[in-house]
């Protein structure tokens, strides 16, 4: 959830982690710090709030050296204050910690460790693993150890990870042990920047972008020692392994703001390219289907496929809902979209024949990495449908499919949302050309796809009007989102981003639905945002619509272009191009985007780095 930076090299190391902590800190941001090895031991400067606090901090009290960690941390155990920020020390200083993850065990250590006489400063889970490794060296050095022995210090780290229970990422400097950073992980993130006579950690690859390309991703169990001669990573169970080294994709100019003023805007902008490069070489005219290439599972084992599974968190949850309509719809493949953070504890009954997808933008979330790892330990094929190249999920995945969306950086997803919803539409094609589906049929399916980039295009003309609405419904504090079928996936999905940046309390529901309860809140006070482009239940939303009215209820509605029924009862409507029912959520999720976005400014709110969330939630 948090970042983690570190650096061993020749490099001011001060600046230099406090830019990675810049590009860090959509993942979660409510205190950061650093600590850098000076000819004074281990300093360490930390703030509660932004990073651009910490900045401040530093120019006032410099640190000069040349390796060192930073932190930007996403609380788990104890508020956001300046003690319990990041790094911790252990011991009488003798070693200083960054840590991302959750020490699940830290209430028994900590009473062990008091026991023992070392005393808390602060709240955090985080200075259990600090001391206990201060403790650990203490006995290696009884045992004829020297502080400032490598050794002996990777001892003193391995006992302590012997002895704790959860997932922790982290980056750890020795007082005594010169120019080293150790660095270890389980279940929390980490790769490796390689450059020359330098080393970089980070738990993910942006802090890297622009010093090299070269990266070594850290897997659980394993422990790196960083020097600026050299990389070693050992596995704590298998002994020593040899790095491998991997091409970061990356380009710097994905990750900047350009002309936009926020990255949410920008990346709900690039969204016609996002859904192209989703697209792109998995068309098959010829063969009217489209070319998956990763699943790693021969037709034969992809034939006797009976069911799928769908397993994700927020966003990618609502993907999730789309693909099952269309995987039903295209393959008549029974399928389930399964909260990840359920799917881990529950036990459902999931034979041979089912084949699990978990979707994932950023490839870290905590929640899918278990469901996945939980369902793989029953040994069922489990794939992914991913964003980030490279990340935890899609390493661990037998297989999957790739977004090609570029870095989110905005913790509001959009863009993903729209690959992941053309990439489960690619895979509803190919499996129901692979079952029932039309030679015909198929190739509709692949001429309205290519058409959908300029759509979404067009779609992106709403803006204008987006923002009038915005600017007269920005001050109500309840909404409702409804929609049906594969719309309503999008009110659920345009209530998460209204709450989510402007902290409007909304709730998303099937539009027939509503009467079964939530109409009760309807009044004057209560917007209700209707997904209603034309086809399939069309008259029947309208009855909804009309429902809503007839009880006084404000209504926004996200319309087909020219549609004047709608414009008779709505309030408001804004109009996205007409597309076949199965492709609606792909327009009808931009206004709702881009309402959300507007509704928040109009609020004051920090539209990219919304409080208390985090982009990539790698904590349980
Ligand atoms: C989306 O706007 C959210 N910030 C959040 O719900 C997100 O989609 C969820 O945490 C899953 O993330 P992932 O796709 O990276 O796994
Ligand atoms: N559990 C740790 C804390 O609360 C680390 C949280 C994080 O990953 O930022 O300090």
């Amino acid at each position: 959830m948090c970042g983690i930076v570190g650096y061993v090299g020749f490099r001011n190391v001060a600046d230099l982690l406090l830019e990675g902590l810049h590009r860090l800190e959509y993942r979660g941001y409510d205190s950061a710090g650093i600590a850098v090895l000076t000819e004074q031991g281990i300093e360490v400067r930390k703030r509660a709030g932004r990073v651009a606090e910490l900045g401040g901090l530093i120019a006032a009290q410099p640190l000069i050296g040349h390796v060192g960690i930073g932190h930007t941390r996403w609380a788990t155990h104890g508020e956001p204050n300046d003690i319990n920020s990041h790094p911790h020390f252990g011991g009488n200083q003798q070693v200083a910690i960054v840590h991302n993850g959750v020490i699940e065990n830290f209430d028994s250590l900590r009473k062990q460790l008091q026991q023992l006489g070392y005393v808390f400063r602060s709240q955090t889970d985080t200075e259990v693993a600090a001391h206990l490794i201060a403790h650990h060296l203490d006995e290696q050095i009884k045992l004829g150890g020297s502080a400032d022995d490598l050794t002996t210090c990777l001892k003193a780290v391995n006992a302590t990870l012997d002895r704790l229970k959860g997932t922790y990422g982290l980056g750890i400097l020795f007082t005594e042990l010169p120019e080293t950073i150790i660095a270890a992980r389980s279940g929390s993130p980490l790769v490796i920047g390689v450059g020359r006579d330098e080393y970089f950690l980070a738990s993910d690859a942006s802090p890297l972008i622009g010093y090299t390309k070269e990266v070594v991703y850290l897997s659980d169990h394993e422990v790196a020692v960083l020097r600026a001669d050299g990389l070693q990573i050992e596995h704590r169970h298998t002994g020593n392994i040899r790095p491998s080294i991997q091409t970061l994709q990356q380009v710097s100019a994905d990750i900047e703001l350009g002309d936009y003023e926020h990255y949410m805007l920008k990346e709900i902008y690039e969204q016609p390219q996002t859904v192209e490069n989703a697209l792109r070489g998995r068309l098959d005219m010829e063969e009217a289907t489209a070319v998956i290439g990763g699943l790693n599972l021969t037709p034969k084992e992809l034939r006797k496929i009976d069911r799928i599974v769908l397993t994700a968190c927020g966003t990618s949850w609502h993907s999730g809902l789309v693909g099952e309509h269309l995987l039903e719809e295209f393959a008549r493949l029974p399928t389930e979209v399964e909260y990840a953070s359920e799917l881990r504890y529950r036990n459902p009954p999931i034979s041979d024949r089912t084949l699990i997808f978990a979707i994932t933008q950023s490839g870290e979330t905590a929640d899918t990495l278990a469901a996945m790892k939980e369902c793989k330990r029953k040994g069922h094929p489990t794939l992914a449908i991913c964003n980030v190249v490279g990340s935890t999920i899609a390493r661990e995945a037998d297989g999957g499919i790739y977004l090609h969306a570029g870095p989110e950086i905005g913790v509001a997803s959009t863009k993903a949302f729209t690959s992941q919803v053309t990439v489960l539409t690619l895979l509803s094609l190919y499996f129901g050309r692979m079952r029932h589906m039309s030679f015909p049929a198929g190739r509709r399916i692949i001429r309205q796809l290519r058409d959908m980039p300029e759509k979404i295009q067009k779609t992106l003309e709403c803006h204008d009007k987006v923002r009038e609405v915005a600017d007269r419904y920005y001050h109500f504090n309840n909404f409702l989102y409804l929609g049906r079928l594969h719309n309503f996936p999008v009110a659920l999905e345009g209530a998460l981003k209204l709450k989510e940046i402007s902290y409007i309390h909304a709730e998303g529901y099937p539009a027939a639905e509503m009467k079964h309860g939530p109409i009760a809140l309807v009044d004057q006070q209560t917007p209700s945002v209707f997904v209603i482009p034309r086809g399939g239940i069309y008259p029947k939303v309208m009855s909804n619509m009309e429902e809503i009215k007839a009880r006084k209820g404000p209504v926004i509605a996200i319309a087909c272009e020219g549609d004047r029924d709608v414009a008779r009862v709505a309030d408001e409507v804004i109009y996205v191009p007409d597309v076949e029912d199965y492709l609606q959520p792909l327009v009808c999720a931009i206004p709702l985007q881009l309402l959300a976005y507007h509704v928040a400014l109009l609020r004051g709110c920090n539209v990219d780095r919304p409080r208390n969330l985090a982009k990539s939630v790698t904590v349980e």
